[in-house]
């Protein structure tokens, strides 16, 4: 190389090097962000709070199939545009919105995400990111060619105890991680068929795109929408998809974690309706820098979780949380229970002080609703070009996709699976009919 060319050359890469050029949302105007939110009851409802906290955000349109959960929405924000179609909204409003935020039950997150990402629109979607494991690679494939701003809503990986754990893990402090314990007691489980017949749709409520590309389905009063959905195969992803997300984030993030080799799940046979009470799932993943040559994670839902184990007992008769992660490491433990509470090392079967200044973190915000803003506001702030997602699609679909295996793996119990990560497809030919459903025209 010439003299002359590679002082250039430098001279460029140690100017990104002090100053990184950051992406920004595509066609944004004036430092504003405009935003759409999709589906604006629960936890839609703390998405546009959390995100209209941001002072740089204009909240420019609202979606909801349910008319009273939309009214709610729209006496908050009267100046925002109303829709109950999401895709008329998209159409409609193409130029006038610069992201777009999806807090729709599971089935729709991916349909949903992946119009507004065809528009280059940033993204924030909540999680499980996906129902299914080929639409993880689709938005995984559009955000990276289309290179927009994207975050999956899993707040707490933002939170002060996370970010603590993941630093402390990648510095070595109990050596290399065997195997991760995590736990919920929660039960997003049902045992039994369809319910039968149909009741009247409530007027507030659109059930045909509730149902959206999901296969028809007659209305039953208090089975589906809302929340209840989670329980039911076709609309949500059980204990696993909702808590797994959360409580797996930390130790698959800190322990720089790709896809499984491996996923069995131990629980009751299926019956093809809605998700089983209680699961035991264990992961096998290749090793990485911060894992044994092996490494597993042991995810336990359900009433009474986690199974006991000696890896679970806590120093002094502790009792564990009733949520929460325990890696196991070469050198000791580290116990991080869920969530707003200090991970605790344990060496040789008793807690020992940690030095934390050295990480240079935040002081911990001990209020929710203080501490929670701060995942959106990264959003926000990367679409300004002024910060980086810690929680794009490009690792949440990873994350999603490891989710939702063990996902599968429940319609096999006691069966160990084979992933092909390579090729997305699993040895056991009869487990790929899962990794995908048609989409219904509605
Ligand atoms: N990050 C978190 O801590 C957290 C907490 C709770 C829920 N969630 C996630 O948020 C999502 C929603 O969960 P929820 O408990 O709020 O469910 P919910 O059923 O209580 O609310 C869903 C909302 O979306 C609306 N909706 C449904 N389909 C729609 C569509 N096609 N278009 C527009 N609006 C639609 C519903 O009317 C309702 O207002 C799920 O993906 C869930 O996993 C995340």
């Amino acid at each position: 190389m010439k003299r002359r060319n590679f002082i250039k050359t430098t001279a460029i890469a140690s100017s990104i090097a002090i100053m990184p050029i950051l992406n920004s949302c595509k066609n944004m105007v004036s430092g504003r962000i405009r935003s759409a939110h999709i589906g604006v009851g629960g936890m839609g409802m703390e998405d546009l709070k959390a995100m209209s906290s941001h002072p740089s955000v204009d909240v420019t349109a609202l979606c909801d199939v349910d008319s009273n959960y939309l009214d709610v929405a729209h006496k908050m924000f009267p100046n925002a545009k109303v829709y109950k179609d999401y895709r008329v909204m998209l159409k409609e409003l193409e130029n006038e919105i610069d992201a777009v935020v999806i807090s729709t039950p599971d089935h729709t997150h991916a349909p949903a995400s992946l119009m507004a990402m065809e528009m280059n629109k940033a993204v924030y979607c909540q999680k499980p990111l996906t129902h299914h494991v080929t639409e993880a690679r689709a938005m995984q494939k559009m955000a990276k060619d289309r290179n927009l701003i994207t975050q999956m809503g899993i707040q707490v990986h933002s939170f002060y105890d996370y970010k603590l754990a993941t630093l402390l893990i990648q510095s070595g402090i109990i050596g290399k991680v065997s195997t991760v314990h995590a736990w919920s007691p929660k039960n997003w489980g049902f045992d039994g068929a369809a319910p039968e017949g149909s009741d009247p749709v409530p007027n507030h409520l659109d059930w045909n795109l509730w149902l959206g590309t999901s296969p028809e389905r007659q209305y039953k009063e208090g089975h589906y929408h809302p929340m209840n959905w989670r329980k039911v195969l076709d609309y949500g992803c059980g204990t696993l998809g909702d808590m797994g997300v959360h409580i797996f984030d930390t130790p698959y993030n800190a322990l720089d974690l790709d896809v499984p080799n491996t996923i069995k799940t131990e629980c009751r046979q299926p019956t093809g309706f809605g998700f089983p009470e209680k699961n035991v799932v264990t992961y096998e993943f290749p090793g990485t820098k911060y894992t044994t040559e092996n490494f597993k994670w042991i995810w336990y839902d359900g009433e009474g979780a986690p199974t006991q184990h000696e890896d679970l007992m806590l120093p002094n008769n502790e009792k564990l949380h009733d949520q929460g992660a325990m890696f196991i490491g070469e050198k000791g433990n580290l116990y991080l229970p869920h969530f707003q509470l200090m991970p605790k090392l344990i060496i040789d079967g008793k807690f020992e002080d940690m030095d934390v200044s050295k990480f240079n973190l935040e002081e911990p915000i001990r209020d929710y609703g203080t501490e929670a803003p701060k995942h959106y506001h990264q959003f926000v702030d990367a679409c300004l070009g002024k910060d980086e997602c810690t929680a794009p699609f490009s690792y949440a679909s990873r994350l999603t996709e490891t989710i939702l295996l063990g996902v599968i793996a429940q319609r096999f119990p006691n069966r160990t699976l084979h992933w092909d990560s390579k090729n997305a497809k699993f040895a056991e030919e009869e487990a790929n009919t899962f990794l995908d459903a048609p989409y219904r025209d509605f």
